[in-house]
């Protein structure tokens, strides 16, 4: 099967900016008339901004307002800030280490092979940790900040930069392209195996962090790791297939982004673009036509379907729902299934991070990263047992799942997504819980919560008792679509919203909300970002994506989709203030090689190392000037991080520590 692939072979483009229309048809929200209430007119985009457009002069009166817009007050956060702009390397702020600690084809295991990238092999790749590392979580063992588990989720492969010899440049409509052969059978199965997630030991030693290849709890997920299905949907008659009569039964997780590490220590990777691997065509008037519409299935991205008939829908028509959930694993025991818990609801999950509330019960909070889709939480019914760590271990099968509706007098209410409960009735065509969760975009297009601009990584913050949501762009909201929690037409950069639970609960059903951030280059007035004015020419981003917070409570946000004709930038790490005077100022600290995307990041409880994931380095180039031309495997863009010139492009896990030791940021 030779499918849209030798169109479109960067599946960065197609899988990660969700650059369709949005797949969300209801007209929730996107009304005129709450515009204005609580925002200041200066702060919304008047007319068309294209993202060409933004060099464009200003006029001083306009950089006044822009200037106006921002907050005085310095970054709290000492290190020295990176120069943003872009090479074939990765740069760390003065007077720290960035070391790589894990590349893709690393050794997992005692018996793992090397990695030889002319001659791969699924099995090889099984035992070797896998390719585009972004969600990066430590599971301290025996409390320790120098000795854990790091669990790293692996998003998706690119085959033009994996493999050697599948890529022909042609020239089309005057411009050159890459032609990427059909992948072997071969091919794929390392594909998958590439996917997933790895499980391993880690330790520092002499103030350096090593793998422990042999540890006993390393492991490897695919997408072919058998996992169980539990919670309300376990056994649905719409989860069935040839392989599975049961519906409790799935192999392998796919499109693993960012994810989460409970209380109880176990390891959950986010589902999220899962419409890439199905093809074929569902059977005329097949009964999920709507419901895989509504999630963009099928778009036959990958080659999957050629070889493994349970991603053509025509052949298993049910296997789509089965994908799209939040997978939860047991790092203690690498023999245990893991489990894909349905109760947290099915759509394109961006992340799942969580925190004990004030009652002991925990909160997860969930993004669904498309454009015009939503903010959810999910609200554990029983609490967290800190004493005994078995109890926790089923916690995710029952609970409350909420969709979020943010109005424009700042606040925000969480609406319940309950069969019976206000639509979700038979009368909308749900017969019972398992429905409203197997279509939970369609339960809370009902519900009337609002269209956000790609939700991604949404974190509690323990510390100050917020929550931060990361809203990384859309360009398809139009300025009759925006409101007050997406006030930016044609929102090139994204946005950062903050949320206040009520009474500081993170249970609550209604919260207060409002903007920290509109990203972009503030120095452009059109673009109307709102960092602070002590934010350098260095310290502005756009694309918020994957976020964490240190042990102190600060922000920290990874970005995905700088390039040099958004934001002249690459991609990195920024250190965001979120307190005082000082809220809303940006320092960059760390910045990826050209062509990658900054995923992770993470801080371990002492906060004395941060780890970065760099995902899809060398996955362009050619709009780079120094660079110029395509990148693919026989011709990369950069050859981080070995730059052997027999060694492809690798994407790794950075291990950041202060040079003498010490906290990361003071
Ligand atoms: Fe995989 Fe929403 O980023
Ligand atoms: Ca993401
Ligand atoms: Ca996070
Ligand atoms: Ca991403």
């Amino acid at each position: 099967m030779k499918n849209d692939l030798s169109e479109n072979p960067f599946r960065t483009s197609l899988l990660e900016e969700n650059d369709g229309p949005g797949r969300n048809p209801t007209g929730n929200r996107t009304m005129g008339d709450i515009i204005a209430a609580r925002f200041s007119r200066r702060g919304f985009l008047r007319g068309s901004l294209a993202v060409s457009a933004i060099a464009a002069t200003v006029s001083p009166i306009a950089l006044i307002t822009a200037d106006n817009a921002r907050a005085a007050g310095g970054s709290a956060f000492s290190f020295e800030e990176v120069e943003a702009g872009v090479d074939e390397t990765h740069h760390v702020a003065a007077g720290y280490d960035a070391d790589i600690l894990l590349r893709w084809g690393d050794a997992l295991f005692a018996d793992s092979p090397e990695f030889d990238p002319a001659a791969q092999s699924a099995a090889a790749q099984a035992k070797q940790f896998g390719y585009n590392n972004d969600y990066v979580g430590f599971i301290p063992i025996d409390g320790s900040s120098e000795h854990g588990l790091l669990v790293v989720n692996h998003e998706y492969t690119n085959p033009h930069l994996m493999f050697p010899g599948i890529v022909t440049v042609v020239e089309k409509d005057g411009k050159k392209k890459l032609d990427v052969a059909p992948l072997s059978r071969e091919q794929v199965d390392v594909e998958m195996a590439a996917h997933g997630g790895t499980i391993v030991e880690i330790r520092r030693d002499g103030g350096k962090w090593q793998v422990v290849r042999d540890g006993k709890l390393n492991r490897r997920i695919t997408a072919t790791t058998e996992m169980e299905v539990t919670g309300p949907v376990a056994g649905n008659d719409r989860l069935k297939t040839s392989a599975d009569a049961t519906g409790t039964k799935v192999f392998g997780t796919v499109n693993n982004c960012a994810g989460g590490v409970t209380p109880w220590g176990t390891y959950v990777m986010a589902e999220e673009n899962i419409h890439g691997y199905f093809s074929g065509e569902l059977p005329a008037d097949h009964k999920e036509a709507a419901n895989y519409e509504r999630m963009g299935i099928p778009e036959g991205a990958y080659e999957w379907a050629a070889f493994y008939d349970r991603f053509d829908l025509s052949k298993e028509p049910n296997e789509a729902n089965r994908f799209g959930w939040i997978v939860e694993v047991d790092v203690q025991d690498p023999t245990s299934a893991p489990k894909k818990r349905t109760a947290l609801g099915r759509f394109k999950h961006e992340g799942a991070e969580s925190i004990v509330s004030k009652d002991g019960r925990v909160v997860f909070y969930l993004g669904d990263d498309e454009r015009f889709d939503y903010v959810y939480k999910f609200v554990t019914a029983g609490a967290y047992n800190a004493n005994d760590r078995t109890a926790n271990l089923n916690l995710l099968d029952e609970g409350t799942l909420y969709v979020a509706k943010f109005s424009e007098d700042g606040s925000v209410e969480w609406l319940p997504l309950v069969f019976g409960q206000g639509p979700l009735t038979a009368e909308n065509g749900f017969s019972n819980q398992a429905d409203v969760l197997i279509e939970t975009r369609r339960a809370a297009d009902l519900l009337e919560a609002t269209k956000m601009d790609r939700p991604e990584d949404v974190q509690p913050n323990g510390v100050n008792g917020k929550v931060y949501v990361m809203l990384t762009n859309n360009t398809k909201r139009k300025s009759d679509q925006v409101d007050a929690a997406n006030p930016r037409a044609e929102n090139a950069f994204g946005h950062i919203i903050e949320i206040a639970e009520d009474g500081g609960d993170f249970t609550a059903t209604k919260g207060k909300w409002e903007v920290l951030l509109k990203c972009g280059d503030p120095s452009v007035a059109e673009v109307g970002a709102t960092f602070s004015t002590s934010t350098t020419a260095n310290g502005w981003f756009g694309m918020p994506d994957n976020c964490a917070v240190d042990s102190a409570g600060r922000l920290w946000v990874s970005t995905d989709g700088q390039g040099p004709k958004a934001t002249g930038r690459t991609d990195g790490l920024w250190a965001v203030d979120t307190e005082g005077e000082a809220r809303a100022t940006s320092k960059l600290f760390f910045r990826v090689p050209v062509g990658a995307e900054m995923c992770g990041p993470l801080f371990t409880p002492d906060d004395q190392t941060a780890f970065v994931a760099v995902q899809h380095p060398a996955d362009g180039g050619d709009d780079w000037e120094g660079f110029g031309r395509l990148s693919y495997y026989e011709d990369l863009s950069t050859h981080w991080p070995d730059f052997k010139p027999d060694m492809p492009v690798r994407p790794s896990v950075v291990v950041i520590t202060r040079q003498g030791g010490g906290k990361i940021a003071v």
